[in-house]
């Protein structure tokens, strides 16, 4: 009856990406209410566009406290894609914007708790309910991905320790039997002569744990996955200043969205070998810890001499790189909360990707390009080397001077890895979001997830 036109010509409504107006249909159609979502300018429409579109419909109906939402596609028309890709966009905006962190409140709050029940979606072609159905498929194994993540993540140390991340890691094998695992704990850890991942977990009452989680889609290579699961960092005896030291919960985010990612590849039956390898402690300045000074050795014989405690992302991953060379990765990529340079460089905006192998990094960039999250390269020049130079070791875990830190944690682990094709990414500034934005609230954001499966996708 013309009432959408109304609301542009009356000036109400402008379409830009975001804004919505809400039209109460007085029973003359069989919903109460219909919410118009702008997808912004037409030339710039494209896959980003639909999943914020979708997020944005999501997040307000969570606010009129609907149970039941149906949706026509956004993009499968005029926008002109593909509608599979169309409807996995849909998906993901949706269940990524209805993500909200439970936490351990007695009291009820109702905003919060309130969940969208179903979410329809209203198709006249019928050639196209099948390629819909398949993304809606898709979509919803990589947001739940996504929201697992953000879930161990937003816990709390105390609730989410490294053993905590162990049940999670069985949890995943249970339900997708296609996972298998593998759990160190100290003695193995210590056995193996993983000097430094074993160095920063002295410092704590919880036990260590080096999480291994494999799935085997077949193929020539063996993606090593990492990912930096440290459950609190303190900084040890370089210890953290107080304030916002309550966020380090959030420096296991690169662990949780690789064991997250794995699960997903595994449910989407991606015909892709991996090796996940999370090693997974406490950074904490107990009495067995680290002191400034001391030298450890690694899983790879090399040793290192530990200048600040607080640099213990380098410490795990340096043992946990090269344990899955080991297991038999063949090309490999890090997720990390590394460095709080990569915050002050790129923001909330962009995690950082740096390497040794430019074809992967491309594949990398493509990837996160393709999954809407954004990545940006940082050069890796070898004289980052000269900074680690250490006097009574083969390497130093930091410089004093802190001149190109995320570059200088890169250069630390790429003594690591050898020859074997690498990315690293360092998430730390996107693995978490003091204030939300587009489809991604507050707190944990799942950072790489969709990285990563995009990545073993492989798609063009
Ligand atoms: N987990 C931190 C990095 C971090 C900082 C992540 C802020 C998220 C937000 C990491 O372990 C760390 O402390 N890095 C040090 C390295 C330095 C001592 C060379 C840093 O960035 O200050
Ligand atoms: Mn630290
Ligand atoms: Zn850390």
């Amino acid at each position: 009856s013309g009432w959408i036109t109304n609301t542009t010509s009356s000036g109400e409504f402008d379409g830009k990406v975001g804004s919505t107006v809400l039209l109460h249909s007085h029973e003359e159609i069989p919903a109460t209410r219909v919410l118009v979502v702008g997808l912004g300018e037409e030339a710039k429409f494209g896959l980003e566009a639909a999943r914020k579109a979708a997020g944005t419909a999501i997040q307000s109906a969570k606010k009129l406290k609907a149970k039941r939402v149906g949706t026509i596609l956004h993009g499968a028309g005029t926008g002109g894609i593909k509608p599979a890709e169309a409807a996995e966009a849909l998906a993901l905006g949706s269940i990524l914007a209805e993500y909200a962190y439970d936490g351990f409140t007695t009291k009820q709050d109702e905003d919060r708790s309130h969940k969208i029940l179903n979410l329809t979606v209203v198709e006249s072609d019928a050639k196209k309910i099948s390629d819909i159905n398949d993304g809606l498929e898709s979509g919803t194994v990589i947001a739940e991905a996504v929201n697992h993540a953000r879930d161990l993540i937003n816990s709390p140390s105390n609730r989410m320790t490294p053993d905590d991340m162990a049940t999670r890691a069985r949890a995943i094998t249970k339900e997708v039997s296609a996972v298998k695992c593998m759990i160190l704990g100290p003695k193995d850890i210590k056995e193996k002569g993983m000097g430094a991942f074993w160095s920063v977990a002295q410092g704590s009452k919880q036990e260590p744990r080096m999480i291994v989680l494999r799935y085997d889609g077949g193929g020539r290579e063996t993606y090593g996955l990492v990912g930096k699961g440290i459950t609190f960092d303190t900084g040890g005896i370089s210890i953290k200043p107080s304030k916002k030291m309550s966020e380090m919960k959030y420096d296991m985010s690169g662990a949780a969205a690789v064991m997250e990612a794995v699960r997903a590849i595994a449910k989407l039956k991606l015909k892709k070998r991996v090796v996940a390898v999370l090693p997974c402690t406490e950074n904490m300045p107990g009495g067995g810890a680290s002191k400034p000074g001391d030298v450890v050795g690694t899983f790879s014989g090399k040793t290192v001499e530990i200048i600040n405690t607080d640099a213990e992302g380098r410490l795990v991953l340096c043992d946990a790189l090269a344990y899955a060379k080991k297991l038999g990765a063949t090309k490999l990529v890090d997720l990390a909360t590394l460095t709080g340079a990569c915050v002050v460089a790129l923001g909330d905006a962009a995690f950082a990707v740096l390497g040794n192998n430019e074809k992967w990094i491309e594949a990398v960039l493509d990837a996160s390009e393709k999954s809407g999250e954004r990545g940006w390269q940082l050069p890796l020049y070898e004289e980052y080397e000269e900074y680690l130079k250490s006097d009574v070791a083969d390497i130093a875990n930091c410089t004093e001077h802190g001149k190109a830190g995320t570059a200088v944690g890169a250069t630390f682990l790429k003594e690591f890895v050898g020859n074997t094709a690498w990315a690293h990414l360092d998430i730390a500034g996107t693995a978490w979001k003091e204030k939300g934005d587009g489809y991604i609230g507050k707190g944990a954001t799942g950072s790489g997830v969709r990285t990563l499966i995009e990545l073993l996708r492989g798609r063009e």
